[in-house]
Formats: structure tokens, sequence, C-alpha cells
């Protein structure tokens, strides 16, 4: 075998190592999005993960889907509410204050009610569509020593759906739920390991992006 035809095998070898390698990457770049998506929805299990931080439970956001929510759900499921709240406007009370108009006022400011003063302990000081939303999802951990004995509502539709109905308890019903409130929300409550991982995924797509040939 002559010089010339041992450089053409040599040269061969290493043009098919190369392209091997290279379509290696490139499946990995391919495939790595769809992995993401996969990782993307079972949050919980991260909840007991041996050996990491447990995830702290929060509410799920639920402002953007109140200008859609089912208003008659809402009223259904204000039946849970009834043993302890008037709805109607100017009360009475009962057990808990009546809850005309709740959506966008000052908390506690029911003046013939004797509340706990826990609602406000946490810095907030009005009913917003955001500190509804977490305080209905679990009272006592939202306004510890609160006085309202109610576990909570777990499903995100069920929130809104009844939040929707609230803000429909008005004369002048507060404006849905604006882009930067739904936002502002969403960050606050978004768990940090779907925040890891939006990010992943965004930072996976701009690569794809780039490397893409532009023909
Ligand atoms: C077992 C009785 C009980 C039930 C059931 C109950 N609540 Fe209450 N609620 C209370 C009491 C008592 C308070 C006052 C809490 C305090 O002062 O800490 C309260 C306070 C509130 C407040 C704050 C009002 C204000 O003036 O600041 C809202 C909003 C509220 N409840 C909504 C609801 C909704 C919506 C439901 C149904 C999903 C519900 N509650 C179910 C007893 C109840």
């Amino acid at each position: 075998m002559g010089g010339m035809e041992f450089n053409k095998i040599f040269a061969a070898i290493l043009v098919a190592g190369i392209v091997a390698m290279l379509s290696g990457f490139v499946a990995e770049k391919l495939v790595h999005p769809h992995k993401l998506k996969e990782n993307a929805f079972p949050i919980e299990v991260t909840e007991s993960v041996g050996g990491g931080a447990a995830v702290e439970k929060k509410a799920e956001p639920v402002l953007a889907l109140i200008a859609e929510a089912d208003i008659a759900r809402g009223q259904k499921l204000s039946k849970a509410c009834a043993a302890c709240h008037s709805f109607d406007k100017g009360g009475p009370n009962g057990v808990g204050p009546h809850l005309w108009g709740v959506v966008g006022v000052t908390k506690q400011n029911i003046s013939d009610f004797s509340y706990s003063g826990a609602l406000n302990a946490n810095g907030e000081n009005v009913w917003t569509y955001a500190a509804l939303n977490e305080f209905l999802w679990n009272p006592k951990k939202y306004a510890p020593g609160t006085k309202m004995s109610y576990a909570g509502l777990k499903k995100p539709e069920d929130r809104a759906a009844l939040i929707a109905w609230l803000r429909t308890l008005s004369d002048s019903p507060k404006a849905l739920p604006n882009p930067t409130e739904i936002a502002a929300e969403e960050a606050k409550l978004m768990p940090p390991q779907v925040q890891e991982v939006v990010e992943e995924a965004i930072e996976t797509i701009k690569d794809v992006v780039e490397d893409a040939p532009s023909n």
C-alpha cells in the first residue's frame, strides 16, 4: 500500500469520526428539549427527593384563570362558605364577617365584626386577587392564628371560579387582573424547581436556534 493510499484511508476515517461526533451532538441538541418537557410536570416528586431540601408547598397561581373562570361554579362553591359567611350587601355577620364587596378592599374592614387580627400578619393589608388566592388555598398557612376554621380550596380552577364570583358581589366590580399582576403572582408562586427548568429550557432553545444552519 503506497503512502498516498494510506493518507486517503486515514482521511476517510477522520472524516467518518467527525461526522459521527457531529451527529451525536446534533441528536443531543434535538432530543434535549424533549427531555425537559417530561421533567417539567411531576413537580411533586421533588418534594421528598432524598437528601434534597424539601420544597415548600405553595398555592398555584390563578390570576390568569379569573377572567375566563366559571362564575356559576364559583357561586356553587360558595356554599362551603355560607355556614359562616353571608354574601349579602350589608351583612349580617355570622361566624365570619359578611363578604359583599370583599375583592380589592382593605382587610378586616367590617367595623362590627371582631377579627383575630391575624389576616394582615404577612404585611399585606388589601384583599387583592393574589391575597385571596393564597388565603383560600390554605387560610391557616396564609394567616397563622386566623379564626377562620376552613381547610382551604385545593384546586386552582375552584379558587379562580370562587374569586371570579366574589368579584361580582359589588356595585362596581374591581378590574380583572392585569398582565403585570398576573406576572407578579406567577413569579411569587412558581416553585424554584420549575423556574430552573423553564430557564434551562429557554437556554437550550436559544442554543438550538443559534446553532441552526442559517440557510
Ligand atoms: C367555619 C367558618 C368559616 C368558613 C367555612 C369560611 N370562613 Fe371565611 N372567615 C371566617 C372567620 C371566623 C373569619 C375572620 C377571620 C379572622 O378574623 O381571623 C373569616 C374571614 C374571611 C375573609 C376575610 C374578610 C375580611 O373582612 O377581611 C374572607 C375573604 C373569607 N373569610 C372568605 C371565605 C370564603 C371564600 C370561604 C369559603 C370558601 C370561607 N371564608 C369559609 C370563618 C369561616
